[in-house]
């Protein structure tokens, strides 16, 4: 999973969870205060009721019998105002029970099960049992200090049960507003944080592709701190390479005069020498590699004069399928030593701008490759076309292929792969190619065949 994915879910997995606890504990907290609200109101209530009913029973002046025949119009009287009054006498018998002011027909039974809050008003004490959404509430009726009956209230808990609902309502509704800044707020900042690793990523896979663009980072932190390294690294290595380079160019140079000279002596023994055949061998081998190594050192000074630019190709509009076909025709001779043939496909009138002379070299390289490793009697398809702005040449063999290790290092200097046991090289064909390619603002890529071999594309802009 992606680190900008990660970040995402952890924060609003935690701020979820979060949000959850701190709703629930407020939630609680407003049920509790609210209940302890109620509460008070039942017992100041209670009280002044209680006092009403004392009046009652004093004016009465039947003493507790006074409870019973005063018990339907206390309870309507009390209970006006939409509330619900019920009474009990001493031994917790229903008298009278109302609501908003008349007298209601309840059976023993249906109250049953709240009789255990009479007996804590009996003795003396307020209780009280909520049920299916109701609050009964029990206090005792005291006349000359013992308890004569017990008064209960039956309070409706819809209000609050509707007040909580919507509180988590609103609540709810606050948790999704919350929860999408702090999304949006995650993806920002998971972008400050992971943008840098993104681009380092990015920076590694150019750096192996030797391109050393520094990257651009201005915070003062840690993973400052780190692209500051990287950038440093990459410096380092340009610097490395143009020494490495440098090395080459000079030592090509210097090795040039000396070379000439033995050319030139082994040139002369050879014109000079036919009498003794062992020396005649000899000076036929010193030609050999007298000649070989001038074309590796001529390889390495073209090498270093593109790098250096000061070599660069002068380009004119050339008819590319014509070089192409010369080409061609100058491999033939060597293609036939390797029993290989060549089925070419040129369109017509296809013009770049380009340096002669490099483009043929480079075609001459490709096609040494794709015979060198094809196996015998097999054929190379070489195949131009125009497509949009450019000119595409492939050169496609069914060779050996390419090591997949190797892919991406065949472009290198001298860097040879695993399938050259038995050919011959230096591995710097596909390095001057490559340069001269990009001289000419083209690109070269080489990729395998999934039915094996090799395929070269090469594309330059038309001339037009
Ligand atoms: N057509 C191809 N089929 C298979 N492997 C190839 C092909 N072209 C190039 N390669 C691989 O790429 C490597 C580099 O190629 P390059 O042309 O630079 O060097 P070389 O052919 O070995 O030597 P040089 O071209 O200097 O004589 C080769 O050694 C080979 O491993
Ligand atoms: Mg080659």
């Amino acid at each position: 999973m992606r680190i900008r994915t990660r970040l995402i879910i952890y924060y609003i997995s935690a701020t979820l969870l979060l949000m959850l606890a701190v709703g629930e504990a407020i939630l609680i907290g407003i049920e509790h205060n609210s209940m302890k609200t109620v509460e008070k109101q039942l017992v100041e209530q209670s009280d002044s009721a209680v006092v009403y009913i004392n009046q009652i029973l004093l004016l009465d002046k039947s003493g507790v019998s006074g409870l019973l025949t005063n018990a339907d119009s206390i309870t309507t009287n009390l209970s006006a105002g939409n509330r619900e009054v019920r009474i009990y006498d001493q031994k917790g018998k229903l008298l009278s029970a109302a609501i908003d002011g008349r007298v209601q027909n309840i059976q023993r039974e249906d109250i049953k099960q709240y009789s255990n809050i009479l007996k804590p008003a009996l003795n003396n004490h307020f209780s009280y049992i909520i049920h299916d959404n109701k609050m009964y509430f029990a206090s005792p009726i005291e006349l000359q200090g013992s308890v004569v009956g017990v008064l209960e209230f039956v309070y409706s808990l819809d209000m609050l049960n509707t007040l909580l609902t919507s509180t988590r309502k609103i609540m709810m509704s606050g948790a999704l507003l919350f929860m999408l800044l702090i999304a949006l707020l995650t993806i920002f900042i998971s972008n400050r944080i992971v943008k840098p690793i993104e681009e380092l990523s990015e920076a590694t896979n150019r750096y192996a592709s030797r391109d050393f663009t520094p990257i651009e980072w201005k915070q003062q932190d840690e993973l400052g701190s780190l692209v500051r390294n990287f950038n440093a690294m990459g410096e380092e290595l340009q610097d490395y390479i143009k020494r490495q380079k440098q090395f080459v160019a000079n030592v090509s140079h210097e090795l040039r005069t000396p070379l000439t000279a033995i050319r030139g002596y082994a040139q002369y023994l050879s014109e000079e020498v036919d009498s003794r055949p062992d020396i005649d061998k000899a000076v036929y081998h010193l030609n050999n590699e007298s000649a070989r190594l001038q074309r590796l050192v001529d390889q390495l000074l073209l090498l270093s004069r593109l790098d250096n630019q000061k070599d660069t190709v002068t380009l004119a509009a050339i008819d590319w399928g014509q070089l192409v076909q010369e080409s061609l025709d100058k491999m033939r001779l060597s293609a036939q030593k390797y029993k290989v043939r060549f089925k070419a496909e040129i369109e017509k009138d296809v013009f770049v701008l380009g340096d002669a002379e490099k483009l043929i070299q480079v075609i001459m390289n490709l096609l040494d490759n794709a015979v060198k490793f094809s196996p015998t009697n097999e054929w190379v398809a070489v195949n131009l076309r125009s497509e949009g702005e450019h000119a595409v040449l492939n050169i496609e063999d069914h060779g050996t292929g390419v090591a997949e290790e190797d892919l991406n290092k065949v472009f290198e200097r001298f860097y040879r792969g695993a399938n050259t046991h038995s050919t011959g090289g230096t591995g710097l064909g596909l390095a001057i190619s490559r340069e001269i390619i990009i001289a000419h603002h083209g690109a070269i890529k080489l990729f395998n065949l999934e039915q094996g071999g090799t395929v070269v594309k090469v594309s330059i802009p038309l001339a037009n």
